[in-house]
């Protein structure tokens, strides 16, 4: 069965535009993953970036504490979240690449332009019981790079298929380079995940593509719960003025 990681950042990215630097304030992140958990997610997954726009520390140190599925960390490789990785003991991490102007994450990890960083960390997340995933595009020479670095899963970025999605071209060729980097990872070993842009309208598409273990999805499952809980949220702030008498 294809699992679902999901993405909570969005969750924190709210919260963030209203009580940022207060180290509180709603909604709570790891409120949102115990939802998504009982809701039968697989996985949660939280991008800890740098400037910590969204996701903060303590949310991920809370969310390790209480999460009954998996912790998947995505992380630039830098010394500072390595090790913050590295006491935090995620089940596993996403190495992402990180410029602080993006809005999201953009493009794939380059890993075969830095593959030997990226082996040494590998090694030291995987000597401390962390499974190592990458994130990048389907590639050819960057699947090949990361079964080279040792990694055990890749995460193929969906971006541009989700982007061209309704362009029948320009989607078909993006699903083969999919097909594609799925058959080649697996061939030399790497288990499969995928994610970025995916929506309720192209995931059925991700059907032609093999090997998939996991999709991480956070930004429209974010959007579909405005769609789905505002009316609930305005019947109970309805319900709390009813006593008003004024
Ligand atoms: N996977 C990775 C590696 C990501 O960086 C992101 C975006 O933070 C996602 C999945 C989720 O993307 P989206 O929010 O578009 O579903």
């Amino acid at each position: 069965m294809l699992k679902l990681g999901v993405n909570i950042d969005h969750v924190a990215t709210v919260r963030e535009a209203r009580y940022h630097g207060q180290n509180r304030g709603e909604p709570d992140p790891v409120e949102a993953a115990l939802i998504c958990e009982q809701a039968g997610a697989h996985g949660i997954t939280v991008h800890l970036r740098e400037d910590r726009r969204h996701i903060q520390d303590r949310d991920v140190i809370r969310l390790r504490g209480v999460i009954k599925t998996r912790l998947n960390l995505e992380m630039a490789n830098t010394p500072e979240i390595v090790a913050f990785a590295l006491k935090l003991k995620p089940d596993i991490v996403c190495v992402v690449p990180e410029r602080r102007q993006e809005l999201t994450t953009e493009g794939g990890l380059d890993a075969a332009g830095q593959k030997e960083a990226l082996k040494e960390a590998r090694k030291r997340l995987n000597d401390s019981g962390i499974e190592v995933s990458l994130f990048i595009d389907p590639e050819p020479q960057q699947v090949e790079a990361s079964a080279s670095v040792g990694a055990q899963f890749i995460e193929l970025h969906t971006g541009t298929f989700a982007e061209h999605f309704s362009e029948a071209g320009a989607r078909d060729l993006e699903i083969a380079r999919l097909v594609a980097a799925a058959r080649q990872a697996r061939h030399l070993g790497l288990k499969v995940n995928a994610g970025h842009g995916l929506n309720f309208q192209n995931v059925p598409a991700l059907g032609r593509v093999p090997h998939l273990v996991e999709l991480n999805i956070g930004h429209s499952l974010v959007s579909r719960a405005i769609s789905v809980g505002l009316g609930e949220a305005v019947r109970e702030m309805l319900r709390a003025m009813e006593t008003y008498r004024g």
